[in-house]
């Protein structure tokens, strides 16, 4: 299929969120700077480089609760920290619960 965004594609849904395929969920781990626990998932994601090891997620759109950001950059922009946690199938659905707009105090963990 060749189609051009701004175009529009036709389709249901967007073709490009297929283009990878098997696709792998990083389960973004955070906490913020008063040590609130956060999870949410990201399929844009990977590991990029060796030397030295690099990891990576993409963030798109935003929290009304945040300033333009959702709860994982935020949280990474007050501590620098984040982990990436690989997820298994059995653990599919407790993945899709976790990426529930929650509020940015609420743990993910727990919902
Ligand atoms: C399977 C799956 C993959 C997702 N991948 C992304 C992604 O790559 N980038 C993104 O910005 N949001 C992605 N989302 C949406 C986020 O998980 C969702 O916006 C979440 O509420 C963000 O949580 P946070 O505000 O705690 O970071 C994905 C959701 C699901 C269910």
């Amino acid at each position: 299929m060749f189609y051009r965004p701004e175009q529009g594609h036709g389709l249901p849904h967007n073709p490009f969120n297929a283009i990878i395929a098997p696709r792998p969920i990083g389960w973004i781990s955070t906490q913020d700077a008063e040590g609130r626990r956060n999870l949410a998932p990201y399929s844009f994601f990977n590991a990029v480089a060796y030397v030295p090891p690099q990891v990576m997620f993409a963030s798109t759109g935003a929290k009304a609760d945040q300033d333009g950001t959702k709860d994982s950059v935020s949280n990474i922009r007050e501590t620098g920290v984040f982990c990436v946690n690989i997820v298994e199938y059995a653990m599919l659905d407790a993945m899709n619960a976790s990426s529930a707009s929650l509020g940015k105090q609420e743990d993910e963990f727990a919902h």
